[in-house]
C-alpha cells in the first residue's frame, strides 16, 4: 500500500477520534438528516475545497463540482443536484464559485485538443464567444484570463436562473438567491462578483418562463 493511501485511512481514524472528543454525539446527530442553507457549485480543482473556504461544517453546504464550475442545462448530474437542493432541501442560496488560474478556463482560451474533455470545454468557449469583443480587447493575457474566469462565473449564474427548476421555485414564492464568486488561489480570499439573481425579471426576456 502506498504511503499516501495508508495515510488517508489513518487520517480518517484520527479525525473521528478528535471529533468525538469534542462532541460524543457528533456523528449520531449528523446522521439524523441535513438542512444545508446553501448549494455550492464549484470547480473540481483540488485547491478549491468548498467547506474549508467558507468555514462550513459538515451539514452546512450541499456541493456539486465539475471542471470549471459549469451549469450545463442538459447535464443530468447538475440538474439532479439542483432539483434536490431547491425542491427537497430548500436551500436559500446557490453560489457558483469559480477560481483564478482555472485550468478548464485556460484550456478554453486555447486551441489544443486534450481529448474527450474538449466537448466539455466547448461550453466555456461558448462563453468566450458571447464576450469575444470585450475579451479580445484585453491585451494582457493574464488579465484576459482573469476576466474570462469572472465572465464564465456570471454566465453560469444566469444559466442557473434560466433553468425551469429555479424559475419554478421563484414562481412559487420560494426564497432563493443565486450568487457568483471567484476564489483567489494565491490569496485564499473570495471576491463576490455582485451578480445576484432572485427573480426571473433578472433574466433576458426570452428566457423568462410563464407557468
Ligand atoms: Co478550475
Amino acid at each position: 500500500m502506498s504511503d499516501f493511501y495508508k495515510k488517508i485511512l489513518d487520517n480518517n481514524k484520527v479525525w473521528v477520534e478528535k471529533t468525538l472528543e469534542t462532541d460524543p454525539n457528533y456523528f449520531k446527530d449528523l446522521a439524523k438528516g441535513q438542512t444545508p442553507p446553501l448549494l455550492w457549485i464549484g470547480c473540481s480543482d483540488s485547491r478549491v475545497p468548498a467547506n474549508e473556504i467558507i468555514g462550513a461544517k459538515p451539514g452546512e453546504v450541499f456541493v456539486h463540482r465539475n471542471i470549471a464550475n459549469m451549469v450545463v442545462h442538459s447535464d443530468m448530474n447538475m440538474l439532479s443536484v439542483l432539483d434536490y437542493a431547491v425542491n427537497v432541501l430548500k436551500v436559500k442560496h446557490v453560489i457558483v464559485c469559480g477560481h483564478y488560474g482555472c485550468g478548464g478556463v485556460k484550456a478554453a482560451m486555447g486551441n489544443d485538443s486534450i481529448g474527450i474533455i474538449d466537448n466539455w470545454i466547448r461550453h466555456i468557449k461558448d462563453v468566450y464567444r458571447l464576450h469575444n469583443t470585450y475579451l479580445d480587447s484585453i491585451v494582457d493575457e493574464n488579465e484576459r484570463f482573469n476576466k474570462f474566469v469572472e465572465l464564465n462565473v456570471k454566465e453560469q449564474v444566469f444559466d442557473l436562473g434560466k433553468t425551469s427548476i429555479v424559475q419554478s421555485a421563484w414562481k412559487n414564492g420560494q426564497e432563493l438567491s443565486i450568487h457568483g464568486w471567484v476564489y483567489g488561489l494565491n490569496s485564499g480570499f473570495v471576491t463576490d462578483l455582485d451578480v445576484n439573481l432572485s427573480s426571473n425579471n433578472d433574466l433576458d426576456q426570452v428566457y423568462q418562463l410563464k407557468f
